[in-house]
């Protein structure tokens, strides 16, 4: 059984292993004795190099594969492919199961119109496996880089996204109700950086917010370490994290006011009261401890859950934000809510 999970600095060693292998080497633009610290410098899975992890059921890394956003405005809805298995680890599905992913990532979560990559032309399996799913061949430069110690060819390979047909209606998925747990409220900590990540990557809660698939820990900082004077509260089942509302006081000629960055669940823990508390405790702060006159919130406007929710604490939709997000291969509207004490 192969799992995916985005790389963290802690696996430089095992990436860095996969990428000194001879037959990776070859393939790719590697040069020999490449170093920890050089490979230090792509560890990380960022929001601009999505780094995707294929792990054995023992943990160990097999292969990688990522996705590079251009910065560029004008180049923004490109990205570009990386990707390699372990030599131990071939013809087991690992790359296709890595690209996979990826695709969905760029296809449904961010939006990318274009996917390129550069493939040396006498390495027929990666060709095989590109072609296979949608990509061609745009150009081949000659003698383009050093391969075996000659100036080789290579293939400038691309994939447009399909256009397909998107149910506007689809709902978010919802997870089967479990068996109610008893639960209390707490600040949330750092040390609740792990489960937070477990929360972000169920398919529920991405559907409601604006993560992207294979969140990692690093890019939840903000939220269990917030400098911007956040209240964080989290609920927790059994000495674990289950969900969190997150309340932001505004600034300046703001200062009346905050806003409610998130309210999330665990999709295992959906209809348990658990929101209804975190967010009473949320508005509790800004009502009786911070004297706010308003309280504001952006909710897709097919969370019905959540905006019956929040109805019930008297916000009100101020608008319909058309087109706001995309989400799940399809642009969506978000409803903008507020609640006046
Ligand atoms: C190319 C590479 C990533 C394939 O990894 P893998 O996990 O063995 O590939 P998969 O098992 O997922 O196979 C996917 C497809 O790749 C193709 N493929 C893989 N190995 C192949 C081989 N030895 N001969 C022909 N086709 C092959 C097939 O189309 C296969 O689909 P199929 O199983 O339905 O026939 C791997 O060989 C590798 O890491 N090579 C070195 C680094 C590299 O070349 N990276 C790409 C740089 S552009």
């Amino acid at each position: 059984m192969i799992s995916l999970r985005p790389a963290t600095r802690a696996d430089t060693q095992a990436i860095n292993r996969i990428y000194n292998q001879p037959s990776v080497r070859r393939f790719t633009d590697g040069l020999p004795f490449t170093s920890l610290t050089e490979s230090a410098r792509f560890c990380c899975s960022t929001e601009a190099r999505i780094s995707l992890l294929a792990c054995g059921t023992d943990g160990a890394v097999l292969g990688e594969a990522s996705l590079g956003r251009r910065s560029l405005a004008r180049l923004a809805h490109t990205g570009s492919l990386g990707l390699m298995v372990a030599e131990e680890a071939r013809r087991q599905g690992i790359a296709r199961t890595l690209l996979t992913a990826l695709l969905d990532m760029a296809d449904n979560w961010l939006n990318l119109k274009r996917l390129d990559l550069g493939v040396f032309v006498n390495n027929e399996a990666a060709i095989m496996l590109y072609k296979s799913i949608g990509f061609e061949i745009e150009a081949t430069p000659r003698h383009y880089a050093m391969q075996d110690g000659v100036l080789a060819d290579c293939h400038f390979m691309a994939r447009l996204r399909p256009s397909v047909a998107v149910d506007q209606s689809r709902p978010p998925p919802r997870p089967a109700p479990t068996a109610r747990k008893p639960f209390t409220l707490r600040a949330v900590e750092p040390e609740d950086i792990a489960a937070l990540a477990e929360i972000m990557n169920q398919p529920g809660v991405r559907h409601g917010t604006l993560v992207t698939p294979f969140v990692t820990e690093e890019s939840l900082k903000h939220i269990v370490q917030p400098e911007d004077g956040s209240h964080v509260i989290g609920a927790v089942v059994e000495g674990r994290l289950t969900g969190f509302a997150m309340l932001t006081p505004g600034k300046g000629r703001r200062l009346h006011s905050a806003y409610l960055p998130a309210l999330v669940v665990h999709d295992a823990y959906h209809g348990q009261g658990i929101g209804h508390a975190l967010l009473a405790a949320a508005l509790d702060i800004a009502d009786n401890w911070l004297g706010l006159a308003r309280v504001d919130l952006a909710v897709m406007a097919d969370n019905h859950h959540a905006i019956r929710l929040y109805e019930t604490f008297g916000f009100e939709a101020e608008g319909r934000i058309r087109g706001d997000v995309f989400c799940n291969g399809a642009y969506a509207d978000s409803l903008t809510m507020a609640r006046l004490r």
